[in-house]
């Protein structure tokens, strides 16, 4: 493992109870975390934000926030953009002058997936929707705002605390139905990496560690379309509901995705970092932990 720093240090966590931040303030225990939270600590009121940023005075920021419902940005495009770009421009400004590092989260909808391959860093994004223009804008800002930062982008997020704005993620969301026997309609046309929140914020903790500042893929590995991954969630737990893989046209979205978003963390291989796991793995791991007899 790449290490440069070594004792806590402080850090400035925003969203510690959203799905990533969770267990990212559980990583992170070792360190002097501050755990901020919303509506009390809101990155869009830039006042308030630099007053508690400055109290805390951190050496590392870690920006979880974010306006993602998918299909509401694209009648919000102000909010998308006032969320994931503009207040994160506000932050690289706040941590350039207090001499911190910002780890701020990008997403794979960046891309458009026409390229069919795994999308490396060099990849040129070109987003189908206004959620991921808003956070290839954050992006840029925070590119031209700040030499010490971390962007890392990732996919299809779940882990045990669920994310509040989406009302939970997809693995939750698919059980749950299967228990309350209603039917199971997947996507079958989106390829992605479902990534595990446990191992992102491991993959964070041992990067922040380092002053390998820029770009990142971070996912775990491989790749299967929303239905294999729910199928695969079900063989693990023993059960054989009918699932019915449907075209992400039937679903009438407003927002354009990607049929294929799938990242090569070719750069966090190339500085060293412990490799993620295969999803199916990372899937295995997250049913135990969520209680349910998993096969091996
Ligand atoms: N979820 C995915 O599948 C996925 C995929 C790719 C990339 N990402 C990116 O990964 C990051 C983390 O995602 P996540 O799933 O952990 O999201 P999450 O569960 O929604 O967590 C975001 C946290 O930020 C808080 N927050 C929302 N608006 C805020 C604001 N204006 N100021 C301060 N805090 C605010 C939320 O509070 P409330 O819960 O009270 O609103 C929550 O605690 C985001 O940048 C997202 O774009 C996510």
């Amino acid at each position: 493992m790449p290490s440069a720093t070594t004792g806590p240090r402080r850090i400035a966590l925003i969203g510690a109870d959203g799905q990533l931040g969770t267990d990212l303030l559980k990583t992170l225990a070792g360190e002097s975390v501050t755990a901020l939270y919303y509506p009390d600590f809101d990155i869009t009121r830039s006042d308030p934000t630099r007053a508690r940023l400055a109290s805390i005075n951190p050496e590392v920021v870690i920006n979880t926030a974010a306006f993602h419902r998918v299909d509401e940005c694209e009648d919000n495009p102000e909010q998308a953009l006032a969320v994931n770009a503009l207040a994160v421009r506000n932050l690289a400004r706040m941590c350039r002058d207090l001499g911190a590092s910002l780890v701020h989260f990008s997403t794979d909808y960046v891309f458009d997936g026409r390229k069919g391959r795994p999308y490396v860093e060099e990849d040129a994004p070109q987003p189908l929707m206004v959620y991921g223009v808003s956070k290839l804008a954050g992006e840029y800002l925070v590119r031209n705002t700040l030499e010490r930062h971390f962007l890392i982008r990732t996919c299809g997020l779940y882990g045990e605390a669920g994310c509040k704005e989406k009302g939970g993620h997809f693995v939750d969301m698919i059980l749950r139905r299967e228990e309350q026997g209603l039917p199971l309609r997947v996507v079958g046309d989106q390829r992605v990496t479902p990534t595990s929140t446990v191992e992102l914020a491991r993959g964070v903790a041992e990067l922040i560690r380092t002053e390998h500042f820029g770009l990142y893929h971070m996912t775990n590995e491989g790749e299967c379309s929303w239905y294999e991954f729910a199928r695969e969630a079900f063989d693990l737990i023993g059960k054989k509901p009918r699932i019915e893989a449907v075209d992400s046209s039937a679903y009438g979205s407003k927002a354009r995705r990607p049929l294929y978003s799938v990242l090569e963390n070719k750069k966090a291989k190339a500085v060293g970092l412990h490799p993620f796991s295969h999803w199916k793995d990372a899937l295995r791991d997250y049913l135990r932990r969520k209680g349910y007899s998993v096969r091996d």
